[in-house]
This record gives structure tokens, sequence and C-alpha cells, in this order.
């Protein structure tokens, strides 16, 4: 007789762990097994509250009655009836009355759902997972005095079944609650980037309107003004050694406006494409630094370059041409060859290397002792675009090679983006 009733009792339990198989969430469960708990436990309401990987919040998922515990959004564990299981002070509790059971009512206790449906007898017992406490299994009935050590025994057993399933569940769901917020994160990111991207093209824009204006309006009036001048410094009655001085100044400005607006406007750029810019520029910068420099500009990109957004365009152009001020400015080099090619896996490789005296090797720099934007220049430009810039030492240990490197498709405006 013992035995079939010990039978019929390990059958029980193995119908709560098939109900369990291929239940994907809390709410699921609990109704799924709540019937077959009842054959073994009655009750009249039974509940399961998880603890969050923090521990300092529960959730309850409940049948039988709908309570105001699994209407809460996730509580406190301070003020949950039974907190002193959940904080594993007790192993069990065990109430004939928990209306009237001091247990459950303290200040700040959400018991209320246990007085509005009269909820007299009480079981509760942990959800234990390798010694840690992560919530607990209830069983309340309206009748007083219904549940014995008997019962506290059943649902410790029944608890044991639930608790790997419920452990593994809460963790699939912190690692999805994760994955959403690492998403949205880098969607932020990314949002951040195409508006950083979309200023600069706006900037670039709006460069190349000043460039014009000061063209079409500022160089053209101050040409007048220098024919003026020199008209007056030839007339009899002049003074021409007070006026030359200025007619010279006047020069000097106009030769630097010229320079400004050509620096504005990147017309070779946008008329012949990148490779022929940084050569045109290559060309003027070595020839008006005076040095006895020797360049080279090699293209092997085999047509990688020709569609690509002008943003884009302009980006790896004002890279190379800061990377070559910097070589000629700061290395004193021989030579300086920039080499175009396409790199492995169709992307876009582009160097810039030079026999200077190369970059200070890196380390900590002190503050006080940085006064150039360029390289920081450079690298937020290849960070818009989705590039990667490496500033190193030459093979050798000698000269600086600037490395740039696009993996994305080149033709889209914001690197790759739809
Ligand atoms: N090709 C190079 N050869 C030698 N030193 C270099 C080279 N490129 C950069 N450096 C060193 O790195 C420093 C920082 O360069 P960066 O372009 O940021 O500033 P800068 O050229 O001094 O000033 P800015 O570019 O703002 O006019 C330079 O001052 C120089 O010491
Ligand atoms: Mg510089």
């Amino acid at each position: 007789m013992l035995n079939r009733a010990r039978h019929s009792l390990f059958d029980r339990y193995l119908g709560i762990s098939r109900l369990l198989a291929g239940q994907l969430d809390f709410h699921a469960i609990i109704q799924a097994v709540a019937q077959e708990i009842s054959h073994i436990i009655p009750h009249d309401h039974l509940d399961v509250c998880i603890k969050t990987i923090d521990a300092k919040y529960h959730i309850a998922y409940e049948s039988g009655l709908d309570t105001a515990w699994s209407k809460q959004p996730p509580a406190l564990l301070t003020g949950s009836p039974i907190r002193t299981l959940l904080a594993g002070d007790v192993d069990f509790l065990l109430s004939d009355d928990a209306c009237a059971d001091p247990r459950f009512h303290f200040d700040g206790a959400f018991s209320r759902p246990i007085i509005d449906l009269s909820l007299r007898s009480r079981l509760h017992v942990p959800l234990k997972v390798q010694g840690n406490i992560i919530g607990a299994l209830s069983c309340s009935s309206h009748e007083r005095g219904t549940y014995t050590m008997e019962d506290v025994e059943c649902a410790r057993s029944i608890a044991d079944l639930l608790a790997p399933y419920f452990f593994a569940l809460r963790a699939a769901e912190q690692a999805k609650r994760s994955a959403v917020v690492e998403t949205e994160a880098r969607a932020r990111e990314e949002g951040l980037r195409l508006g950083a991207l979309k200023l600069t093209e706006a900037l670039e824009a709006e460069r190349q309107r000043i460039g014009m204006d000061l063209h079409d309006q500022t160089l053209a009036d101050l040409t007048r003004l220098s024919r003026r001048m020199e008209r007056l410094a030839a007339q009899p009655d002049m003074h021409a050694d007070v006026l030359e001085p200025l007619c010279r100044t006047l020069q000097q400005c106009m030769h630097d406006l010229r320079q400004i607006i050509e620096e504005a406007k990147p017309t070779v750029l946008q008329l012949f494409g990148v490779a022929e810019a940084i050569e045109n520029h290559l060309d003027r910068s070595v020839r008006e630094s005076g040095q006895p420099i020797s360049w080279e500009v090699t293209d092997n990109s085999d047509g990688l370059l020709v569609g690509i957004d002008q943003t884009v365009a302009i980006s790896l152009f004002r890279i190379v041409q800061e990377a070559v001020n910097n070589a000629i400015r700061h290395g004193q080099p021989d030579t300086i060859l920039v080499r175009i090619r396409q790199a492995e896996q169709g992307q876009l490789s582009i160097e810039v290397i030079d026999d200077g005296c190369g970059v200070p090797a890196p380390g900590p720099v002190a503050e006080s002792d940085r006064n150039g934007h360029g390289i920081d220049n450079m690298k937020t430009r290849a960070r818009l675009i989705s590039a990667r810039l490496e500033i190193s030492r030459g093979s050798g240990g000698t000269g600086t090679t600037v490395r740039l490197g696009m993996t994305r498709d080149l033709t889209s405006r914001a690197g790759g983006q739809p």
C-alpha cells in the first residue's frame, strides 16, 4: 500500500518534470505544473517568486488566484512577506493562519493579498541552485491548518525539480536583456557617428562655400584695391617709399588668401579623385617647402576608388594631407611615398611612408607638451568613416608610416551602412 503511494508520488514528480520540458517562460511553467503539483500538495493558490540576479528585487508568478503580487513590477526583497526565507534566515515557512501570523506582517511588508484573499494556510520553501537561493515556491489554502511537515518535504522535492529550470531561464533572460542593451548602445553610437558624419559633410560644404565667396568677393576686392594703390604709387606727387611697403603687404595678403581658398576647396579631388588630389598636394607642398624631398604616389587600388562617396573621399584626402604635411614639417625626410592599394578581401589601404626622423615613441605625453591637433583630427576623421588608422615607426625603426585601412563599402556615405 505504502509502495503504491510512493509509486504514484514518483509518477507525479515525473509528470512535473515532463511538463517542464519545452516551457520557455516563467508564467507558462507555473501554469503547466500547478495542476500536477495540486495532486501532491492541494492548494488554492500557488506562486513562485524569483530573485533578480542582483538579489535586490523579486518577481512573482502565480496560478490559481490572481493577486497584486504578480501585477507589481519587480519589488524590493525587503518588502516581501517571506523575506526571511529569501534571505536564507529560515529553511522553510509553515503557517496555519497567515492572516494572523506576525511573521508575514511587518512595517513595509506587501502582505495585503494574504488578507484580501484569505490565504490562511501557507507553506514556503526556497528554490536553491548550488546552495544559492534564487527564489521561493509557495502554496496557500483558504482553510486553516492544511499543511504539515510532510507537505514541506514534498514541496522541497518539487522545488528541487523546478529550481535548475528557473535558474537557466533567469540566466537566459538576463543574457537577452544584456544583448538588447548592447545592441541599443551600438545603435546609439552608430547614430552619433552618422550625425557627426553629416555635420562634417555640412562643414565641408560650408568651407567650400566660404572659399568661393572669398575668391569671388574678397580676392576680387583686394585685387581692385591693389591696382588702385599701384596707380597711386605711380603718380609723381606720391611718396612711393610709403606706399610701396603697403603694396607689398597687400600682395602678401592676397597670396595667403589664395592659399586659404586652395585649401578650402579641394577642386582636384572633386574633379579627378583621391589619388590625383594627393599627388597634387605632395607636388605643391614639397615645392613650397624648399626641401630636396623626392616623392611618389602609386595607385594599385584596381578601381576601388572609382565612384567613392564624396565625404569618404574628402576624409581620406584630408588624412593623407595631414600625414604628408607632418612628414615634411617634422620628419626632414629624403623621400615620401604614398601607396594606395587593394589589400586582402577587397580592403582599401593607403600608406604614407617617409624616411625621416620618425614619430616619437608612443607613451604618456604631458598635456603641456601636446601642441598639435593634426593627429587627433586624423583619428576623428578615420573614426567617422569607420576606417582604421595606425601611425608607427617605419620598418627598421626609421621614418614614419601612416597606415589607413577601410573594410566597409566605400561607395556608401556612411561607410557601409544602408
Ligand atoms: N612624419 C612625422 N615625422 C616625425 N615626427 C612626426 C611625424 N608626424 C608627426 N610627428 C610628431 O607628432 C607630433 C604631433 O603631430 P600633430 O600633427 O598632431 O601636431 P603638429 O603637426 O605638431 O601640429 P598641427 O598638425 O596641429 O599643426 C608632431 O609635433 C611631431 O613631433
Ligand atoms: Mg600636424
